[in-house]
């Protein structure tokens, strides 16, 4: 793919990308991160990559961006290529725009604006809020409005494309065949839906629950509130923890009903969340905006681990399947799905790649409307699957940890007992037990475990599994059967 001969009909992403100019959003999050190293790594033909990113916890765009090329992990791949030279590459190629995409012009000053609507070839729009259940008007605002403006900038500009990074979800809770295609003006279970009329109602709706919470009488019930957190609390300078204390009530209460607000309107259409409700929307606006356009839309499925780039098994989503392989090496043992339903990830470089090569066909004006990334298509992968998969994982991890384990065992020369903590519930929390949903005999769940840390002879922390006799302490965590 990045090789730099090339056919007639084949597309060299080199050739491609030579002298061209990028715009790129969402660069501090994981996807536009490992497409922002890759490019730098291995097209190093592109002219510039203006870098969009907004300023944050009292950190103005530059110092965000410094903090993660030199913190990062993702860029570790650049660092040991380029060494002492690395920075200087990086001025030479990458321009850091102070902005936020849920801004008109992006938030930028118009002699940028201007000459980014000269400059650009392209524009990779990969920022947006990946998160279920936000308030409403936050997610309206990153994935709606931000994908809005960036539009704007490029049916403004000379000859920029535009690349929509959204996601496969959008097609809502459906099941069967579904065609990969975009329609405008989409809902899952609702005809005749009309996205800016969905937009207005949406906006209407977040006015009605703001002048609510701003009712008086809403104010005084959690003010009452307040006095009692405080009381409770037995705060020296009362009248000033109270106004603290509704303040934080208020913000609260204000955040949650707009939550509330996005999922129940997302459930009403057919969606599972805000998040694809609102990243449906903005792709059925920006269809209706193809006239003046030069898109296309890049649909991945969940974003995992990557296979090699920058390192393999990179991750840093806090919204795919990590987050639940963790989990499973907790008490939680349960994942409430289809064992047979397809568990669509697909490798972050995967989906970097697809970006590049979905631009370049862009710029090249050979793109289709929409790509999909996913895997379940030729490599499927079950959630049955993926939950004995992860098992493995974790019982690889404790067997290879185990060695260590029992020297420090030894070490201490006592038998581990359940903490004292966990005598008063069923859960047990000693470290033997943590592994495992409940303790049988809280306190003295000491039983006879030939794998112990301890060896055969001595008596070893092992837990009663309350499911079976299956020991899963940690000793056990190999699945020794009691
Ligand atoms: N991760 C997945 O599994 C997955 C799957 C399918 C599709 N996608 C899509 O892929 C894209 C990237 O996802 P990701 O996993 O990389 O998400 P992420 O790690 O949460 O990153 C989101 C990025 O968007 C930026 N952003 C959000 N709102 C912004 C605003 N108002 N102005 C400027 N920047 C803003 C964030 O900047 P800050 O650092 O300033 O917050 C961050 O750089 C998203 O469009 C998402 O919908 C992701």
């Amino acid at each position: 793919m990045f090789d730099s001969t090339s056919t007639t009909d084949a597309l060299s992403i080199r050739e491609s990308f030579a002298g061209k100019h990028v715009l790129l959003t969402g660069a501090s999050g994981f996807v536009g991160k490992v497409w922002l190293t890759m490019m730098l790594e291995l097209v190093p033909e592109v002219a510039s990559i203006r870098v969009l990113l907004r300023r944050k916890a009292l950190l103005t765009a530059r110092e965000r961006f410094e903090k993660m090329v030199n913190g990062s992990p993702a860029f570790a791949p650049l660092h040991e290529r380029f060494g002492a030279g690395f920075a200087s590459y990086l001025m030479s190629k990458v321009q850091l725009l102070d902005g936020d995409v849920s801004e008109p012009n992006l938030g930028l000053a118009t002699h940028e604006v201007m000459t980014l609507r000269r400059d650009l070839d392209l524009i990779v729009h990969c920022a947006g809020l990946v998160d279920f259940d936000p308030d409403l008007r936050k997610a309206l605002a990153s994935n709606v409005d931000g994908t809005m403006y960036v539009a704007d900038l490029a049916a403004s500009s000379q000859r920029a494309a535009l690349l929509h990074i959204s996601t496969c979800y959008v097609a809502g809770k459906r099941y069967g065949r579904i065609a990969e295609e975009v329609q405008p003006d989409f809902a899952p279970i609702a005809k005749n839906f009309d996205a800016p009329r969905e937009l207005e109602l949406a906006r209407a709706a977040i006015a009605r629950i703001c002048a609510e919470h701003d009712r008086p009488e809403h104010i005084a019930k959690l003010r009452l509130d307040a006095e009692a957190n405080v009381s409770a609390k037995g705060v020296a300078d009362r009248g000033r923890a109270i106004q603290g204390e509704l303040r934080r009530l208020q913000r609260e209460a204000l955040r949650q009903a707009l939550s509330d607000e996005g999922t129940t309107r997302a459930a009403k259409l057919g969606w599972p969340n805000t998040y694809t409700y609102t990243k449906s929307l903005a792709e059925s606006l920006l269809l209706r905006r193809k006239h003046e356009l030069r898109l296309a839309i890049l649909r991945p499925s969940i974003v995992e681990s990557s296979v090699r780039y920058p390192m393999p098994g990179w991750n840093e989503s806090f919204n795919g399947s990590a987050p639940l392989a963790y989990v499973m090496g907790t008490w939680f043992r349960a994942i409430p799905a289809r064992p047979g339903a397809p568990f669509d990830v697909i490798p972050v470089d995967h989906v970097a790649q697809a970006m590049t090569n979905v631009g370049a066909l862009l710029m090249q004006g050979r793109a289709q409307l929409v790509y999909h990334v996913g895997s379940s298509d030729r490599n499927v992968c079950s959630v049955g699957r993926a939950a004995e998969l992860i098992v493995l994982a974790h019982r690889q991890y404790y067997r290879s940890s185990y060695a260590s384990y029992r020297v420090f065992a030894i070490a201490r020369s006592t038998p581990m007992r359940c903490s004292p903590r966990s005598r008063s519930s069923s859960a047990c929390t000693c470290r033997s037990c943590t592994r495992v949903t409940t303790c049988s005999r809280p306190g003295r769940c000491v039983a006879s475990c030939p794998s112990s840390p301890n060896g055969a002879s001595s008596p070893s922390v092992s837990t009663g599994v309350a499911t079976g006799s299956r020991c899963t302490c940690r000793a056990c965590a190999a699945g020794h059967s009691l």
